[in-house]
């Protein structure tokens, strides 16, 4: 089993993240077992923020890393918040204040003009400095709802509703939103680009 250091401080996607990995014969240790602080993500993609995060925890524990970057885009909202998602509602922003603007900023928009994706960039590096980083993204179709429904996930999931049905990401089992989710599907194929490297 080879030590992989999971560059994540949010626990709503470490556990999604250790569920994922523990099946594909790696080691994953969270970055607060080596009690690192996340870093400035000022990077103006999924991609760039994902390696900053990772480059960072690699930095610091000695190990290779993986870290994802991720956010929802909303259509009419012209994308965002994208890679603001986090602190959508601000610099003390919570799920639920996150969930609050979402709702208000979207009051009177119709059901139809409501679509939004979930992306994903997942990368690993073998070291801070490794020039060749393998990264994987993918994205998860959906649209949001008018009420929060569902206890299950974290942050945008009870008003996430899963494109082709009318369930919340919040209302899924959570094996079933870690086969689809785009963070999901983005550690699967970081996996196999990870394997047909050696790793
Ligand atoms: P990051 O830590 O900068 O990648 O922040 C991503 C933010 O996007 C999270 O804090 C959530 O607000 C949102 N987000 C990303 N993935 C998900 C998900 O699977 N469910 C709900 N919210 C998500």
């Amino acid at each position: 089993m080879r030590r992989v250091v999971i560059a994540t401080g949010n626990p709503g996607k470490l556990r999604e993240m250790l569920a994922i990995l523990g099946g594909h014969g790696l080691e994953p240790v969270a970055q607060s077992a080596f009690g690192i602080e996340p870093p400035v993500e000022d990077g103006d993609s999924f991609v760039a923020n994902a390696l900053i995060k990772a480059r960072h925890a690699a930095a610091r524990a000695g190990l290779p890393a993986i870290a994802d970057d991720s956010g929802l885009e909303v259509d009419a909202l012209d994308g965002r918040p994208g890679v603001y998602s986090a602190r959508y509602a601000g610099p003390e922003a919570d799920n639920e204040s996150n969930n609050d603007k979402l709702l208000a900023e979207l009051a009177g928009v119709p059901a139809a003009r409501r679509g939004a994706r979930y992306r994903c960039a997942m990368v690993f590096v073998q070291g801070a400095g490794d020039e060749a980083p393998i990264v994987a993204e993918a994205a998860w179709e959906g649209r949001i709802g008018f009420e929060r429904r569902g206890a299950g996930g974290f942050g945008y999931d009870p008003l996430f509703v899963v494109a082709g049905g009318d369930i919340t990401a919040g209302e899924m089992p959570e094996a079933e939103k870690n086969r689809v989710s785009h963070r999901g599907q983005a550690l699967a194929e970081l996996a196999e680009k990870m394997k047909a490297a050696g790793w």
